[in-house]
């Protein structure tokens, strides 16, 4: 695991966003994992100037998103497909058809998971996952105690994941309670995962998952079983990591990040 710390919150998310552009120009069909919340709504803004100025193409990538409330429909302003058109598919010349959620209205909830997961394998897997993490230490919505090993699913959501989300319905209570998820595992199947974290609220949450044991009470300490992660943080979030000047050193003199310094 590789630790990038970055003066601010701006500082982070370009990087974050010029990492996932690049991986792109490599390889014009990738394959990305996307996440939504506060954290996202910048990478996306930035992958959307990038579209647009710098010619970024998109037209032969495709998405899955981590996940979706159950219950609410794609046009419902309050789902993770909503939030992804308004901040992303809108802006880039991705195909909706190559774009992929849950589907929040699924009845057979069993059924969508495993559909979800033989949509992602049909698509190769997934090249590059994008993370945030949440108060509770959730990836996706993969809450305390989720197996390392889960796939997707549905998932109950906790009361710090609810105070932390309900802010944006109105009224907060009609905030679903469930959500479906690609699990712990599926995420781990990723080859390459960047987290992104940001604000000092998350520095007690991020230091006890890059740094303290893995444990299904903080499904994010999984990404330390990964071969291929990079966690971008900024000052304020990295306050509490015991190893600040190791990954500022590693990040000064690891010729892999020449480029990005
Ligand atoms: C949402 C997701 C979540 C968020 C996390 C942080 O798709 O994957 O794990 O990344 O809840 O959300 P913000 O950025 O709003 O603090």
């Amino acid at each position: 695991m590789e630790v990038i710390i970055q003066p601010d919150a701006a500082a982070a998310v370009k990087l974050t966003a010029r990492i996932m552009g690049d991986a792109l120009r490599k390889n014009p069909e990738m394959v990305f994992g996307l996440a939504t919340g506060a954290t996202m709504e910048a990478v996306y803004a930035e992958l959307a100037r990038m579209c647009r100025e710098e010619g970024l193409d998109f037209s032969n990538a495709k998405s899955f998103n981590l996940d979706e409330y159950i219950g609410l429909a794609p046009e419902d302003k309050n789902s993770y497909r909503y939030y992804m058109e308004q901040h992303l598919f809108n802006h880039i010349n991705i195909k909706k058809a190559n774009t992929h959620l849950p589907n929040g209205m699924a009845t057979d909830i069993p059924g969508e998971g495993a559909r979800y997961e033989a949509a992602i394998a049909a698509a190769g897997g997934i090249d590059l996952q994008l993370l945030g993490i949440g108060q509770d230490g959730h990836i996706g919505f993969n809450e305390p105690l989720s197996s390392l090993g889960s796939r997707t699913r549905d998932k109950s959501l906790t009361p710090v994941t609810y105070k932390q989300n309900c802010i944006y319905f109105d009224p907060p209570e009609s905030m679903p309670r469930r959500a479906f998820t690609m699990g712990v595992g599926t995420i781990l199947d990723a080859r390459r995962i960047v987290m992104l974290v940001t604000g000092e609220h998350k520095a007690d949450i991020i230091a006890k998952a890059v740094e303290g044991p893995v444990t299904s009470m903080i499904s994010a300490s999984a990404i330390q079983f990964h071969r291929n992660v990079v966690v971008i943080v900024d000052e304020a979030a990295a306050s509490k990591l015991e190893g600040k000047d190791y990954y500022r050193w590693s990040f000064e003199n690891e010729p892999c990040w020449n480029e990005y310094r």
